[in-house]
Order: structure tokens, then C-alpha cells, then sequence
């Protein structure tokens, strides 16, 4: 049996179309998966819409329809943005769908059975945007900490979550379970800046508006949309319903991916849920860090936001993938902007990698009428050299990968291509050929086309059409060859023919021009 490897993006809220900062998480979370599916897991991806709370109510309000025709009209737009980023996941899933629904009902009772939900009253400063309640402590100069946005007061009877009876639980798993959160310094910040000061009630209910999931038995309370949200993760694989398959095959989640925004409730409350329910818990949840502009967050009112479709259609998918996953490192956020974006474009996937190939196809069919040399299995010293820096950088991928260093992991890759192209000047192709030493040319030759195969293979959960547009150029068309498994192996390559005459897969770009383009885009 396949093992198997379960991966979710947060549910988005349905707030008109995604910039590239909202798309990355998603973007990020389809490489992963594909990654693993490259090495043979059997893969789950979900992802979907966050469709209840006060602001979607005032949303739909705004714009005439009831909030059921705008929810509708928004998770429509978001699965055609996935269709077009070509995103592979498996389920979609919206709050205010009927199996979603009944088991946030099921899981509240449950909660309130067991005690873990009690009634009380409450009283706080709440931020309508985040639909959150926050301390007074907790502002930040006198505004919400989140959004930075007006915060008002608020009083009403309501339900609570008993956390403190969790809180001590909690940081024993973090303690044990080193793997849990991604990165470290995040797992810091939740004790810290949270659980340490003590852990509140969380208050679970609201009376001040409609738009949400009714507690049954006491149907004038909605439920808050983070419990409702948080729970899609299981109500999606059927947990609680008639058809637990997909439950019990894919959890607990493998990975759970999501922006450090929402750290907080995937990191305390989620877990929390979680053990209530007496689950096991995800194996791991990884934050990222966030997309910003050179002065600051992404905003209309700036007039600095940046659509991943503005990108796509003028510079293809797998640039606007490329630089999204490049540009983030782990650490700290990532920054757009149009000079960088360019500036990748031109030096890495036109220069790079794009003339990498060209070069090498173009030898192939000067010095051997296209048919690519088998491998002799004697590699002199540069040759060896290369395979061995070729398998090095195959495992620092790996390794990198699958601690989620996903811009590092890629640097690995342009590392590989940039010994590749350097392995050309060393063994100068053109001298051996005038001088007939047809062994090494023969070798040189197989190198570079054995290369450009792993580099394919490594792009291929980034960057799919490049990776499949690459081994068609070099003539690679046993599936075999296209495998992970077949990355460290040398002497498969038999019988190949690179093709006469191939179209550069990128083409360097005017980089003024098209900084004016992208700027001007941004404005509109
Ligand atoms: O948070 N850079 O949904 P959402 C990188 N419904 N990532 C960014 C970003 C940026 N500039 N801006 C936003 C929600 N994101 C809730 C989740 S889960 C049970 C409920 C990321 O539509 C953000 O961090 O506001 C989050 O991971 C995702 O976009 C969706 O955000
Ligand atoms: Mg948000």
C-alpha cells in the first residue's frame, strides 16, 4: 500500500479576486503536494472558502445579493483561478455546504456535552473585518493587531471554549513533538506572546447577526466563524458522517499550510479543537511568511496590488509560480516588485536555464546529428566531477524540500544549472570537436543531456510545463525516465534523439518596457 500524504490551504474568505500574496499560499501548497506525489505517496490536497461571518453578510449587503448569490459568485472565481494557476487539488470545500454544516453542529453539541463549551456573557473590543474579539492588551495603538483597522466595543451573551483546561496539554505536545511547527521561532511566538500570559476563553458564539452555522439548541447563537472554519479540515474527508473512508485513510494531516497571519489559530485553538475531539493531531503545520510590496502590505488604496492573471498571461504560469516560490524565504517576508521580477525572468529562466538547454541541443545536433551519445561508463575526472556535484544538489533539494525551505531548495536547483553551464566551458565541446577527440565530446555531451533530464525532474513540481517542455526538447519520452526514482541513475539514457530545432523555452525580455508594463498594471 501507498503511503499516503494529506495536504490543506486555510479556506479562503470571499473577498473578490486574490492578489499574488493570497495566491502564494496555495501556489506553495500544490508544489508540495506535487513534490510528494513525485515520490509515490498517494496525495490529498483540499482547499476551499471560508463563506460565514458578519463581514460577508455586510458584503453581500453592499452589493444587493443575499450572502448565499455572493458566496456562490466568489468560490466560482476562486476555482477558476486555480484552474488557471493549474493547482491539483483534490476537494473544494465552502463552509456553507450541507456536509460541512451539519457536523460543525454535531461537533459544537459534542463540545457542549462534554463541557468543554459552557454559557456566559460577553464583553469585549471586537474587529469586524477579522470577526475577532482581542484584549485591550492586545491592540495595537489603540487598533486592531491583525489589520490595523478601527475596532469597536461590543457586549452579548455567548458560549466559550473552555482553553485554559487545554493550555498545559498543549505545550507538552509542542514540547514532544518537535515537528509539529514550522519554522521553530514560530512554536516560540505562540508560547510566548499566548499561552505563557495565560490562554483566555474563547468566546464561540455570536447573536449580532445571521450569517452562520446555528447552534441546534439554541438556534439564535451562530457559531463563530474560526470553530466552523478551522473544523473544514475534517468535515472534508466525511469525519462524523455516514462515510468516514476518506478520514480514516488521510488523517491526521501530513501538512497544514498556512500564512502567519492565522498562526495563531492553527497553532492554539485548532490543536486545541483537536484534542477535544480526542483526534490525533496534524503532523505538521507550517507558516509562511507574506508577500509585500517595497512600502509595505499590498493595498488597493495604494494602488500597489499585483494579480497572479497580470502576470500569467503576459509571462506564463511557470514564471509567476517561479518567482512566487523563490522569492520567500523562511525566515522573513518576501518582497515584489516589478525590477525583481524582471530581473529573475531575464538572469534565471532566460539566461540560465533557457539558454542551457538551447546550447545543448544545439551541440547534440551539430556534433551527432541530434542522437544523444550513450553513457560509457568510464567518466573521466570532469565528468565524475559533475555527477557527483549533480547528486550532491539532488539531496540538498530533497532535504531542503521537505523542511519546507522551499526558496533555498530552488537556489539548489539554479545551482545545479549554473554548474551545468559551467561544465559546458570546462570541456569546451567546440575544441574537442575540431580536434576529434570523439569519446569525450561523446561524454561531455551525454552529461549535459543527463543534466538537463534531472533539472527537469527537480522543476517539475514548480514548474510543470517547463519541466515537460524541457525533456521534450532532449527527446526523453519513457515515463520512466521522468520519474523520481530515476534522478540518481546514469546509464538509462539509450536511444534518444533531441529534437532539430528548439523553440527557447524563455526569451529574454525588455526589461524596461516591461517594468513600465507591470507598474502600470499595478496602478489600474
Ligand atoms: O485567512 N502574502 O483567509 P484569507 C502571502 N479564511 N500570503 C498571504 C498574503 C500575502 N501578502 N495575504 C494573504 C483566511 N495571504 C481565513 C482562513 S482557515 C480555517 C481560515 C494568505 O482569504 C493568508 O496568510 O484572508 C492565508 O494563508 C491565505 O492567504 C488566505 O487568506
Ligand atoms: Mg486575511
Amino acid at each position: 500500500m501507498k503511503e499516503t500524504f494529506y495536504i490543506t490551504t486555510p479556506i479562503y474568505y470571499p473577498s473578490g479576486k486574490y492578489h499574488i500574496g493570497t495566491a502564494y499560499t496555495t501556489v506553495l501548497a500544490d508544489a508540495i503536494k506535487r513534490y510528494n506525489k513525485l515520490r509515490e505517496k498517494e496525495t490529498y490536497m483540499l482547499t476551499g472558502a471560508d463563506e460565514h461571518g458578519q463581514k460577508i453578510e455586510t458584503k453581500a449587503q453592499e452589493s444587493n445579493k443575499t450572502p448565499q448569490e455572493y458566496v456562490d459568485e466568489m468560490a466560482k472565481m476562486a476555482q477558476e483561478l486555480w484552474t488557471k494557476m493549474d493547482i491539483q487539488y483534490n476537494d473544494f470545500i465552502r463552509t456553507t455546504e450541507e456536509r460541512h454544516e451539519k457536523i460543525v453542529q454535531k461537533i459544537f453539541d459534542k463540545f457542549m456535552e462534554q463541557g468543554d463549551i459552557y454559557k456566559g456573557e460577553y464583553e469585549g473590543l471586537y474587529c469586524v473585518p477579522c470577526e475577532t474579539f482581542f484584549t485591550q492588551t492586545q491592540l495595537i495603538e489603540g487598533k486592531c493587531p491583525d489589520c490595523g483597522r478601527e475596532i469597536v466595543p461590543m457586549k452579548e451573551e455567548a458560549y466559550f471554549f473552555n482553553m485554559k483546561k487545554y493550555a498545559d496539554k498543549l505545550l507538552k505536545y509542542y514540547e514532544e513533538n518537535p515537528d509539529f511547527i514550522k519554522p521553530e521561532y514560530r512554536k516560540q511566538e505562540m508560547i510566548n506572546n499566548f499561552i505563557k500570559p495565560g490562554l483566555e476563553d474563547l468566546c464561540v458564539t455570536r447573536t449580532t447577526f445571521d450569517w452562520g452555522i446555528k447552534v441546534l439548541k439554541d438556534p439564535k447563537h451562530i457559531v463563530y466563524v474560526w470553530l466552523d472554519a478551522l473544523t473544514n479540515y475534517i468535515t472534508a474527508l466525511g469525519y462524523m458522517s455516514e462515510d468516514e473512508t476518506l478520514f480514516n485513510k488521510f488523517w491526521p494531516a501530513n501538512i497544514q499550510v498556512v500564512g502567519k497571519d492565522i498562526a495563531r489559530f492553527h497553532l492554539i485553538y485548532w490543536p486545541i479543537f483537536l484534542m477535544a475531539l480526542d483526534l490525533p493531531l496534524p503532523k505538521t503545520i507550517f507558516v509562511h511568511n507574506w508577500i509585500m510590496m517595497k512600502d509595505g502590505k499590498m493595498s488597493k488604496s495604494k494602488g500597489n496590488v499585483i494579480y497572479p492573471e497580470t502576470l500569467i498571461e503576459r509571462y506564463g504560469l511557470d514564471a509567476t509560480k517561479y518567482f512566487l516560490l523563490r522569492e520567500i524565504p523562511m525566515s522573513q517576508d518576501g518582497i515584489f516588485s516589478p525590477e525583481e521580477f524582471i530581473q529573475r525572468y531575464n538572469f534565471d529562466l532566460c539566461n540560465d536555464l533557457s539558454n542551457l538547454l538551447n546550447r545543448t541541443v544545439s551541440m547534440v545536433n551539430k556534433y551527432f546529428n541530434g542522437q544523444v551519445p550513450e553513457y560509457n561508463g568510464t567518466p573521466n575526472e570532469i565528468d565524475q566531477e559533475i555527477e557527483k556535484i549533480s547528486k550532491e544538489q539532488i539531496k540538498k533539494f530533497e532535504t531542503l524540500f521537505e523542511n519546507f525551505e522551499i526558496a533555498n531548495s530552488i537556489q539548489e536547483i539554479w545551482n545545479l544549472v549554473a554548474r551545468t553551464n559551467k561544465y559546458i566551458d570546462e570541456t569546451m565541446p567546440w575544441a574537442l570537436a575540431k580536434e576529434e577527440k570523439t569519446e569525450k565530446l561523446k561524454s561531455s555531451m551525454y552529461h549535459l543531456i543527463e543534466n538537463l533530464r534531472k533539472i527537469a525532474i527537480l522543476i517539475k513540481p514548480i514548474m510543470n510545463e517547463t519541466s515537460e517542455n524541457i525533456l521534450k526538447q532532449i527527446g526523453v519520452q519513457d515515463e520512466n525516465l521522468k520519474t523520481w526514482k530515476s534522478l540518481n541513475e546514469y546509464d538509462k539514457l539509450k536511444h534518444i534523439k533531441v529534437i532539430e530545432k528548439g523553440e527557447p523555452i524563455f526569451m529574454r525580455l525588455n526589461a524596461e518596457e516591461e517594468i513600465e508594463y507591470i507598474k502600470q498594471e499595478m496602478k489600474k
